[in-house]
């Protein structure tokens, strides 16, 4: 009998969700009916949060609500603290993130239990401490202290301050309150996917957020906005980037990245309005050359893919890199940064998840060897 196999679960449906919907054909990406251009203009992260985890908008006492639980955990135990200096100098930053989000676990004495109310208490600790723990990640590689979090800013607010120890500009909250809105889900993409399928053997949600984490390292993944800088950095000039682009392109399985996607054909939503946002702070910083460098790949990008006949448009990665060079930030955090938004993202699908749970077991299709006899080790060989 002929078995279907799709390689990366392309195309495959491992069950219903009510989370996000993407049409990949049209360029739409929405978030329980609404969408993103929206969210992103007009929706506090934390508003999104809500509706990603309670299934709509919060009203301002619900917000309040969820605002005061977030800012009385911000905090993280001091052991935490201890391990990130106890890595190694020049760990790369998503080992380390993965490190204290198994150490939180091992930390909390309730952390196995994933009846709901419990799997709920870890969600709202872990979103609070993500910005903690990233935050003092980069000030440990600086030989710098963590900054205490500060209960009266939001979490974007709390993230910028946590990084300078400096009240950060409302113009800059509202950047990166943006870019968390823009990274905080993406339906069943390779981290969530892990999440869940790491859920639904009813391990503890600490374990299932490592996991993702582990996911989202990779350069094909949550890696490639990192990628992507150590790109710009290298080629330099705008006058370098066609040169860079053929060189990439000439090589067998060669990928520029920060382009292409498995489910968009068009440009990524959320690299519409990054684009907008690198154009923005490139007139306002003065560093404009990230932002030119990005559009003249960009263009190179287009002119080469339209020769091959081929669908790879920018994706949330490409103008991400260049915002968030702009904000100030190294190229080395930016997936961490991914992690702190998507962590809203990986606890709406772990909710569902374990609400209505079924074990991920897919299968392989075998091909190897059948009916061989034992040989003793002397006979081998
Ligand atoms: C994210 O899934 C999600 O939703 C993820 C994400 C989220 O929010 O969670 O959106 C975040 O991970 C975005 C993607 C970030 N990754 C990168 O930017 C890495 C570079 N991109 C590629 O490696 C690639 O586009 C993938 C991995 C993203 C998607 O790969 P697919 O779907 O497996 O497609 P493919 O590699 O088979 O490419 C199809 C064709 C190929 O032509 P052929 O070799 O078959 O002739 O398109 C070409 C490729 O050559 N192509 C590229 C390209 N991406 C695809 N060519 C050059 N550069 C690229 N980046």
């Amino acid at each position: 009998m002929e078995q279907t196999i799709n390689r990366g679960l392309d195309g495959v449906n491992i069950d219903t969700s009510s989370i996000c919907f993407i049409d990949g054909a049209k360029g739409e990406l929405i978030y329980r009916g609404y969408d993103i251009r929206e969210l992103a203009n007009k929706a506090s992260f934390e508003e999104v949060v809500h509706l990603l985890w309670d299934g709509d908008l919060p009203t301002r006492e619900q917000l309040d609500g969820l605002r005061s639980q977030l800012s009385r955990s911000f905090g993280v135990p001091s052991q935490v603290f201890d391990l990130l200096r106890s890595l190694p100098p020049g760990v790369d930053p998503m080992h380390a993130v993965t490190s204290a989000v198994s150490q939180l676990g091992a930390l909390d004495a309730d952390a196995d239990a994933v009846e709901m109310d419990n799997v709920r208490r870890v969600g709202t600790m872990l979103l609070a401490q993500f910005p903690t723990v990233v935050a003092a990640i980069q000030r440990t590689r600086q030989g710098l202290e963590p900054v205490e979090p500060r209960s009266d800013l939001s979490v974007a607010g709390n993230f910028l301050y946590m990084l300078t120890g400096e009240e950060p500009t409302a113009a800059a909250t509202n950047v990166m309150d943006g870019a968390l809105v823009l990274h905080a889900e993406h339906g069943s993409n390779a981290s969530t996917f892990v999440a869940r399928a790491t859920a639904s053997t009813l391990t503890d949600v600490y374990s299932a957020i490592t996991a993702a984490t582990a996911a989202l390292k990779g350069p094909l993944h949550g890696g490639a906005n990192e990628a992507v800088m150590e790109a710009l950095e290298k080629i330099g000039t705008v006058e370098n980037v066609e040169g860079y682009v053929l060189d990439i392109l000439s090589r067998p399985g060669g990928r520029v990245m920060g382009f292409g996607h498995r489910v968009y054909r068009v440009l990524d939503p959320r690299a519409v309005v990054l684009k907008e946002v690198s154009r923005q702070l490139a007139e306002e910083s003065g560093e404009g050359k990230w932002f030119e460098m990005s559009l003249e790949m960009e263009r190179v990008m287009e002119r080469e893919m339209e020769k091959r006949g081929k669908q790879v448009r920018p994706n949330v990665d490409f103008f991400s890199a260049s915002v968030y060079r702009m904000l100030g930030f190294p190229a080395e955090m930016y997936t961490p940064i991914f992690a702190v938004a998507r962590v809203a993202g990986w606890m709406a699908h772990l909710y569902e998840q374990y609400a209505d749970n079924r074990l991920m077991r897919p299968r392989l299709v075998y091909e190897g060897p059948r009916d061989k006899r034992f040989v003793p080790i002397d006979q081998r060989g």
